[in-house]
This record gives C-alpha cells, structure tokens and sequence, in this order.
C-alpha cells in the first residue's frame, strides 16, 4: 500500500504523461514516443491506483486486470486495421457502460451515506449526471459499432419532431435529477433507473439517426463524450486523475470532431445533436463522358515518362495492404530522379490518420507526405496521379453537384493533373454510396485489380522497362 502523498505524485506524473502523449501525437515523427508516454503514463496510473488500495482490494484488481489483459491482447492482434473504428466504437461504449455502473455503486455505497448536506447534494448531482453522460455514451456507441459493422442500416433514421422529443427528455431528466436529490437514503433509486431508460434511449436515437457517411465524425464524437463519462466517474469516486485523463479525452475528442466536422464541411452543432448526413433534394448531376481502362505496361510508360507524381491513397489501400509494395515503387521513381508525393484527405479510410499509419508502418518517408491542404494547389503542375484505392475522396461531384450526398466536403482535385490513373477491382462506388465522375473524365484511365497486384505489376514494368 502507498501512501496519499505518494499516490497525488503518481497521479500528476501520469496526467503529465499523458499531456505529453497527447502532444506527441500531433505529429508522425512525435507519434511514437507520444504512445509511449501514454503506455508509461497508464501503467503509473494503474498501479497507484491499485497500490492505493486495501489489501483484499489488490486481489480482485489484479484479477480483473489479468483477465482484461489477455482480452485485450487477444483483440487488439485479432483487429483488422480496417476494423479498427468498430473497436474503438465497442471500447467507447465500455467507458460509457463504466460510468454507469460507478454511478450506481457509488449511489448504493453506504459510505455515501455518511457525507452531508451541500456536499450530499453534490455527489447526487455528479452521479446523476455521470450516468445520463455514461447511458447516452453507451447505447451511442453501440449503435455507432452496428452501423460501422453493417449490422444497422447506415441509412438515418429520422422522424419528425425528433429535436423536440429529445428536449423533453433533457427536461424530464432534470426534473427526475431534483427528485433524486430529494429522496431520503436509496430511495431516489428509482429516478435513477428512468432516467438511465430515458438516456440510453437518447443516445440511441442519436446516433439513428446519424447517415452512414458521418460516422467518423460521430465516433470521435463518442470518443469526446468517452471522455466526459469518465471525468464525471473521476468525480464520483473523488479520483483528480479520472477527472484530468477524463477532461483531455473529452476535450480532445471534441477537438478532433470540429477538424473532422470542416473537413467534411459539416456543421458541429448538428453532430452533437444528430440528424445530419440526410439524403439530399433534388436529381444528381448526370454523369457525361465514358470510361477507359489501360493496363500496367501503359502506367509504367506514363510515369516513365512524367517528371512530377503524385499518389492519393484511399481505404482501398489498407484493404489490400498495398502499402509496401507502393514504398518500393515510390523508392524506384525517386531514384530516377522524379518529384514523388503522397495527398492524404483528412477523411481517407476509415479512421482518422488511417493512410498516415499505414504509410509510416512501410516506411515512407515523412517529409513527402502531405495534406490535402497543403497539396491541393500542385495537381495543375503534376504529369501524374495515381489514386490507388480511393473514391469519395476524389469525387469532384463534392465541389459541383449539390444533389451529391458528400456535396461540400474538400476533396483532392486530382482531376487537375495531366493524367489521372485511378486503381481500384470495378466501378463500385466507395463508402457514400456515390459514382464518381472522375472516372468519366477524358484525362482519367482505370486500372482495374487488387491494388496490391495492380502496384507491384507496375514496378514489375518499370524495372523492365
Ligand atoms: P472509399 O470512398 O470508401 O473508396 C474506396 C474504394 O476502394 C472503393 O470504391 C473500392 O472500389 C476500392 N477498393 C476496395 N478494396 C480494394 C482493393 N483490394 N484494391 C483496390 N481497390 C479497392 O474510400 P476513400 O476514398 O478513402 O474515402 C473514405 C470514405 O470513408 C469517405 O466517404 C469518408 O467519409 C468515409 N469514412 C471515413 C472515416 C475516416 S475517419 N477516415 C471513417 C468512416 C468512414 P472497388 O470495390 O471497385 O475496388
């Protein structure tokens, strides 16, 4: 057992781990490291917590984290990167259910009993108000896993006056916080299970009614409220440390859903409250041009030949783990002299930095990585680009065609190069739903496959040729 002092020092080393962490992973260089003060910064904060405890205490603790680690273990090897927003979705929802249960263990503890007046209420109020967060974040994030997994239909559910039934629900729920607050002893349990029924069924709406082409806004959205679930456990339990780790996951998944929100050019607002990622009115643009397929030995010639390419990878990447081979290519093509850049779309795959992480996992370098920002302006100087399983992201319907579901979402202009090569197995369209007419474009040329084969059967023609 440590003593009180040293356990306040743990803590506040750890939170600054963590703030590093956090830190650290502004930047890939940095990313690393940055997981490495979190890991470090966990580890501190899971056995001081551990260490701060009784003597029976440990033993239940311990077993309940071996058996959370082998879990975990199994899971975290099991996951295909491309799974990995579900994961996090399905952890999300843990946080959430963890609120809820500290809440009623810390309702239902006779040591709750002890404390009075003011500070009373003020337990009940934190308790009340870590289970609404902690339900909502639950049955959210649930929701926000079948939709990811495909077993809920991504399309929105919507009915009419849903705002307004949610607002009277808020209001329900605050009246039932000032009956909870009134009744004497557990009494107030009761308050307590309905409003838990209300909340679950708000997060659950929620998320319904979220369409399937937002929901990585809506996961770092539950990411943030995560967050807010656990920072209000730390209150409960009296943990500072809860409430910091709580506040900078809450806070910086906040943070990352208004740069996803403008870079999908959606309204924040309207994520925290559901409902949007509605079908649009009116007919799509007709789609005019035709298309063309060309086959390696054509691509091969093409970059040959091109003196600046760029290549935008897409969630077609990560399914066919074509990283590797295109670090080889890109390796080639740099030797021969040509400028070489990746475009990254801030939304490209399914999780946010999904393209980075890959890219860093085969070793391409940092500094020819670059973002959609950054890049946008160099296609009209650009011989080539090789989108190589990417589409939405790609899609110049976002820009002109406001009957397009992604309308108004920044996307590559990658049709303002010289050629455009796009790598993908057909003509399906990608995770919005939407043809692209890129691929109709007169500069445009298919290259139908597996983007792995398609990459490593180029470089097989560069080398020859
Ligand atoms: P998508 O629009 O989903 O397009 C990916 C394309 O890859 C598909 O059209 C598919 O066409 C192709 N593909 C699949 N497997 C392939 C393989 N083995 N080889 C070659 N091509 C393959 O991807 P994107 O352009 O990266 O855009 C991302 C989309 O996902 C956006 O709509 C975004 O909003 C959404 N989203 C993003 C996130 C985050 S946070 N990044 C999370 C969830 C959703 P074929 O079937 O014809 O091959």
């Amino acid at each position: 057992m440590i003593s009180a002092p040293i356990q306040i020092a743990s803590y506040l080393l750890a939170s600054i781990l963590f703030i590093l962490s956090l830190g650290g992973l502004s930047s890939q260089e940095s990313a690393k490291r940055g997981v490495l003060y979190g890991m470090i910064g966990m580890a501190i904060a899971i056995l001081s917590t551990v260490l701060g405890e009784s003597i029976e205490g440990h033993a239940y603790i311990l077993i309940a984290i071996a058996i959370a680690s082998v879990i975990g273990i199994f899971v975290a090897r099991k996951v295909e990167m491309t799974s990995m927003p579900q994961l996090v979705a399905i952890l999300h929802s843990f946080v959430g259910l963890a609120a809820v249960l500290v809440g009623y263990g810390s309702y239902i503890d006779p040591a709750t009993a002890e404390i009075q007046g003011a500070e009373h209420t003020i337990h009940l109020v934190e308790v009340f108000i870590g289970v609404f967060i902690g339900a909502i974040t639950f049955t959210g994030s649930i929701i926000a896993w079948g939709k990811l997994e495909g077993k809920i239909r991504s399309k929105p559910l919507i009915y009419p006056g849903r705002h307004i039934v949610n607002i009277v629900l808020v209001i329900i729920s605050i009246f039932l916080c000032v009956l909870f607050c009134q009744a004497p002893g557990t009494d107030g349990l009761i308050y307590l299970i309905i409003m838990t029924a209300i909340s679950s069924f708000i997060g659950i709406m929620l998320v319904m009614a979220i369409g399937g082409a937002d929901m990585p806004v809506v996961v770092s959205m539950l990411n943030s409220y995560s967050g807010w679930a656990a920072a209000a456990a730390g209150f409960m339990l009296g943990n500072d440390l809860l409430i910091i780790t709580g506040a900078l996951v809450g806070s910086s998944g906040a943070i990352l859903s208004i740069i996803m929100c403008e870079a999908m050019n959606r309204s924040f607002w309207s994520v925290i409250f559901g409902g949007f990622g509605n079908a649009p009115s009116g007919t799509a643009k007709a789609i005019e041009g035709e298309v063309t397929d060309v086959d390696h030995g054509h691509v091969a010639d093409l970059l040959d030949a091109a003196k600046k390419v760029i290549i935008v990878p897409g969630y077609g990447m990560a399914v066919a783990k074509a990283q590797f081979p295109i670090r080889e290519m890109v390796e080639y093509l740099r030797k021969e002299g040509k400028e070489v850049e990746f475009g990254i779309h801030p939304v490209a795959g399914r999780l946010p930095g999904h393209m980075n992480v890959l890219l860093a996992e085969a070793n391409v370098p940092y500094d020819i990585v670059q973002e959609m920002d950054e890049i946008n302006g160099d296609f009209d100087s650009t011989d080539i680009v090789l989108v190589i399983g990417a589409n939405d992201i790609v899609n110049p319907g976002a820009e002109d065609d406001p009957a397009s579901p992604i309308y108004g979402m920044p996307v590559l202009k990658v049709w303002n190069a010289k050629d455009v090569i796009v790598m993908k197995r057909s003509m399906a369209t990608g995770y919005a739903g939407v043809q692209n007419p890129l691929f109709f474009n007169e500069n445009t040329n298919m290259l139908y496959g597996d983007a792995k084969d398609s990459v490593t059967k180029i470089q097989q023609a560069l080398v020859i040729s």
